[in-house]
């Protein structure tokens, strides 16, 4: 088939490679030149394990395309997908809509021939329908068709997610279409991803009860993780029991900071903003929402604690600052409210990412980014494990301490209570 996908950022670029990997001719579009030159010449604006490779490989084989030509590469495919960001809101908690409306103002200037106009991008219920009234302003109802086909890739895990999904999701009452997009997934169908459709409204919420379903999951655990930590019970025996039952499922209970990201602080907003508009009080997610942001003061103050109180002066080594591995994306990462609070009380603070150094930072005095681990640890006052990255679970922390011992601060559990305390070490972790 041929494709346009518009938005050449995350999702755009994962969905757009991994479409044009099943065979399709894919054009991404983007208004950003820069970042369409950046691809033209064989890089990659993004951070995303596999994804150079793949997008190499297909462009060498001409079935993906780069273009700030929106309406040639309309004009040349049957099926538009949208892909464009849909941040937070300036104003308030609603999803950002702007870009999605320019991209449909932009569609139906180029509708000659019948298109299927398909959203992945994230959008509140009823957006389908509001797309649809903006293209038939130009064009005749004939010769579109809006659909709902929500994306649901982790960052770092966007290929494998795409390659083998759990679910595709499409929202539309049109069968014809419907089978089109079926034999577009049929792959992915064949090695074992549940093909799901229902109304275009549906699909829509399915995407935001998703994030917000996963986003309360891991605020539930981090909350009974806080209590484990008072009554000396480990958080992972009480993750593992309750996730057995098949019924709750062990997948996204693990504790830890707060959960940051891309998607679960905007979308967890946006569903409850849609809400209020429809007078629906959507209460549990909104605790979520505030739990999550009380979780990041809470592990802040935690780490004043285990300094005594005494920040000024002291020395803090972060190990990973991104909000997950595998990433270089710092958005609504904890560790952009933990390293500016203890900088401003007078402590040094030293960061080592795989992902490189953070522009976050870079004003901040005293804050400075370490090539290496070992001249990351040495002569601090404590380490504090932010990020799992896989480099970080094989330390060898008597070596790193040397010099001078440290405390640490395992914000993801990667060692053992036990370990740490037979080697000496001041060692605290999330609900153990
Ligand atoms: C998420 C959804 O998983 C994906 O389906 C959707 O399309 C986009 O949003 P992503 O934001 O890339 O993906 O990250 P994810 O792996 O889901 O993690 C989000 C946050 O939750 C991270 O901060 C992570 O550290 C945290 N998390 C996740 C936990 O604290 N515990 C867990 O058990 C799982």
């Amino acid at each position: 088939m041929k494709i346009c996908v518009i938005g050449s950022g995350y999702v755009g670029l994962v969905s757009g490679a991994c479409l044009a990997d099943l065979g399709n001719v894919v054009w991404c579009v983007d208004k950003d030149e820069n970042k369409i030159n950046i691809l033209n010449r064989g890089g990659i604006p993004i951070f995303e394990p596999g994804l150079k490779e793949l997008i190499d490989k297909n462009y060498q084989v001409g079935r993906l395309k780069f273009t700030t030509n929106l309406d040639l590469a309309v004009k040349k495919c049957n099926i538009i997908f949208i892909c464009v960001g849909t941040p937070t809101s300036k104003k308030n908690h609603s999803a950002d809509l702007s870009n999605v409306y320019s991209a449909a103002k932009k569609i139906s200037k180029n509708i000659k021939s019948f298109k299927i106009i398909v959203i992945k991008s994230t959008v509140p219920v009823t957006t389908g329908d509001k797309l649809e009234k903006i293209i038939s302003k130009k064009v005749q109802r004939k010769l579109f068709e809006v659909i709902s086909n929500p994306e649901f890739l982790r960052e770092g895990e966007a290929i494998r997610d795409f390659r083998f999904p759990d679910r595709i999701v499409v929202g539309s009452n049109n069968n014809k279409v419907l089978k089109k997009i079926k034999i577009l997934y049929e792959p992915l169908i064949k090695k074992g991803a549940k093909f799901f459709s229902t109304n275009r409204r549906g699909a829509e919420i399915i995407k935001y009860a998703s994030n917000a379903f996963l986003a309360t999951k891991i605020s539930y655990i981090n909350e009974i993780a806080n209590l484990c930590e008072k009554t000396g019970v480990n958080v992972e025996d009480v993750s593992l029991g309750i996730g057995l039952d098949q019924r709750i499922g062990s997948r996204f209970l693990r504790a830890g900071p707060a959960y940051g990201g891309s998607c679960f602080p905007k979308d967890t907003k946006a569903i409850t903003s849609t809400a209020n508009l429809f007078k629906i009080n959507l209460s549990i997610i909104k605790s979520v929402i505030k739990s999550n942001e009380n979780r990041r003061i809470l592990l802040t103050k935690r780490i004043k604690v285990i300094l005594s109180n005494k920040i000024n002066n002291k020395k803090i080594a972060f190990l990973g600052v991104t909000f997950k591995p595998n990433t270089d994306d710092m958005r609504q990462s904890s560790s952009l409210l933990m390293i500016p609070y203890l900088q401003k009380r007078g402590a040094k603070i030293l960061y080592y990412d795989p992902s490189g150094e953070k522009k976050e930072f870079s004003k901040l005095k005293n804050v400075e980014f370490c090539r290496n681990i070992k001249d990351l640890c040495r002569n601090v006052d404590l380490v504090i494990i932010h990020t799992e990255w896989e480099e970080f679970k094989v330390l060898d922390f008597k070596k790193l301490s040397k010099k001078k011992k440290f405390k640490i601060y395992d914000m993801r559990n990667l060692y053992s209570p036990d370990v740490m305390k037979k080697n000496g070490f001041s060692y605290y972790s999330i609900g153990r």
